[in-house]
């Protein structure tokens, strides 16, 4: 009895999850280890707490240190992908990003990613008219 309660239960958390899915994508191709991500509440804490503690230090509005400001609607997917999969900003060569791991840096995407512009309330010029 209380296995069938446990799989009925499960079957629903599923459920919710697929809908939930739908809505928002839990997840990403991450072109720098090839695989497939799927989100967890526990990576996304990560990445935000890495964006707080490294990115902010110099992205906050009105800083001195030239850095634009910079918050997770700051670009677009594509745009927050191509961030780390090239890394290309000035920062990111000369060694600003600090020690983080590959392994953060895709928490880091993850959540910038999830959080991006026109994830929400996705733009479609098609609408206008
Ligand atoms: C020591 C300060 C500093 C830190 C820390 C830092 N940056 Fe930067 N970043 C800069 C400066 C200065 C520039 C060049 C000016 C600009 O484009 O904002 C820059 C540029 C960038 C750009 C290019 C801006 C654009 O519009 O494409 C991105 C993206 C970026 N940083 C992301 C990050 C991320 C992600 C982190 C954290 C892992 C980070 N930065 C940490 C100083 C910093």
């Amino acid at each position: 009895m209380k296995k069938i309660a446990i799989a009925l239960i499960g079957g629903c958390l599923f459920l919710y999850w697929a809908v939930q899915a739908g809505a928002s994508p839990v997840k990403r191709y991450d072109a720098l280890s090839k695989t497939c991500r799927i989100f967890t509440h526990a990576d996304l804490w990560a990445g935000y707490k890495i964006f707080r503690k490294n990115c902010k230090r110099c992205h906050f509005r009105g800083n001195k240190k030239q850095a634009k400001f910079l918050y997770t609607e700051s670009k677009v997917r594509k745009g927050w992908d191509r961030v780390f999969a090239t890394k290309y900003p000035p920062c990111a060569k000369d060694g600003s990003w600090g020690k983080l791991t590959g392994e953060q840096l895709a928490r880091l995407n993850d959540y910038l990613f999830k959080n991006a512009a026109d994830t929400y309330d996705p733009y479609d010029a098609t609408d206008c008219g």
